[in-house]
């Protein structure tokens, strides 16, 4: 499909993958393993505008457009989603908001240092009893004098551990629900800000999931984040772009899952042949692939409307949907084409399904998906 893309958008593939093959791949496994951020290779994603890469360059960032964020996502993942993610939460959900919601003076001050990597991005959103239910949050901020002051608890916070700058939704007028929550810039550095639990999960290993606390945090009032009371719309608008990192994310594991599968049916002999030579496999092979494609092509079309400025919920929600699908499907026939050693950690397949999973929970599950793309078509 590289006939869609630009020679830019190309050649960003390209860089990438060459990145993924050289520096992520020799790593990936045992970082996982060791559930071990990988710092390193942050740093250098950093160098390459990798932390920026849809934003313009006069806030540091590499001034490209959406489809190549989506392709480099896709890149990473396919050897690393827990890298993958990484950079996909800190771009789509933190710097996204500042970029799209922020004043200018907010965005000269956030932006380059989240653009250049020097400092991490979170966003928090979730908590223990508002997770699908995003609107039912319990975080409040209060006015007092003309400082807000925040409390509450978030959960399962992508890069929390890390994380130097968070994008955090509180209830400032409670009754209103969804019309009552505002969004802060808060820095790590604010007194009350502390990180609570980190969350020891089935996949995506390397990448740290927190709880952050807020105890009488207090931030000034040039750190809410667009209108006052519209911080569930900056929630929603950013979740549709996060929803296609995390599409791309998925593409990344379900081609690792063919191109793995694909080698190992190959090399390996049953009844005195490659195992690829039997049609049972070459079926999986062919739904593998006819999956993954489909869904490459729904996050290539949501994206390219993200990049014209066409509204693209429901194009997000789809994309995510089949992506997220496919990328369990993918790893789930991964593992039964290698047979026993697909099941041990000797391969990476056991990995990649591991990792699918999260894709159809987090930035929102299938069954929103689903209950979004519905809500569009009952309109
Ligand atoms: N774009 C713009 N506006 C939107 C919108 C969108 N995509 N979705 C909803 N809205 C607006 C509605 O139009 C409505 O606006 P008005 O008040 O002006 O009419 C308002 O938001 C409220 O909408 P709903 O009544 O539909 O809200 P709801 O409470 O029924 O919830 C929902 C809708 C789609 C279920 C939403 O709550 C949702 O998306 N839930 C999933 C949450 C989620 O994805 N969480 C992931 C957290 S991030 C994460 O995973 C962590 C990480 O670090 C990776």
């Amino acid at each position: 499909m590289e006939y869609l893309l630009t020679q830019e958008q190309r050649m960003m593939k390209e860089m990438v993958a060459q990145f993924a093959r050289e520096h992520i791949a020799p790593v990936a496994r045992n970082n996982q393993k060791e559930g071990r951020f990988p710092s390193e290779i942050i740093t250098r994603a950093a160098e390459l505008g990798l932390m920026g890469i849809a934003y313009p360059a006069e806030y540091g960032g590499a001034g490209m457009d959406f489809i190549s964020y989506m392709l480099a996502v896709a890149e990473i993942s396919r050897y690393c989603a827990s890298t993958g993610v990484i950079v996909s939460a800190h771009s789509s959900l933190a710097v996204d908001p500042i970029y799209r919601f922020g004043t200018e003076e907010q965005k000269k001050s956030y932006m380059p240092d989240l653009c250049s990597g020097k400092k991490m991005g979170c966003f928090c959103l979730t908590e223990s009893a508002a997770g699908s239910d995003a609107g039912a949050t319990k975080t409040t901020a209060t006015l007092v004098g003309d400082r807000w002051v925040i409390n509450g608890s978030k959960q399962f916070i992508t890069n929390g551990n890390e994380a130097d700058i968070a994008i955090v939704f509180a209830s400032t007028n409670p009754p209103a629900k969804t019309k009552g929550i505002t969004a802060f810039i808060i820095e790590r550095s604010r007194p009350g800000y502390t990180i609570g639990k980190i969350e020891h999960k089935l996949g995506i290993k390397s990448s740290s999931t927190t709880e952050i606390r807020f105890e009488e945090c207090t931030v000034p009032a040039s750190h809410v984040l667009g209108e006052l009371n519209r911080g569930f719309k900056v929630a929603m608008l950013t979740l549709d772009g996060g929803r296609l990192g995390i599409a791309a994310q998925a593409l990344g594991i379900a081609r690792a899952s063919i191109e793995d599968a694909v080698k190992y049916a190959k090399e390996r002999k049953q009844f005195d042949r490659p195992i690829a030579d039997f049609e049972a496999i070459q079926w999986m092979l062919a739904d593998m692939h006819t999956r993954y494609e489909s869904a490459w092509l729904l996050t290539y079309r949501a994206s390219l409307m993200k990049d014209r400025n066409i509204p693209y919920s429901a194009e997000a929600a789809t994309a995510k949907l089949a992506a997220s699908e496919a990328a369990m499907f993918c790893a789930s026939k991964a593992i039964q084409i290698h047979g026993g050693y697909g099941y041990t950690e000797e391969f990476d397949v056991e990995r990649y399904y591991r990792d699918a999973k999260i894709t159809e929970i987090y930035e929102g599950t299938s069954e929103i998906m689903r209950l979004v793309i519905a809500a569009n078509l009952l309109k």
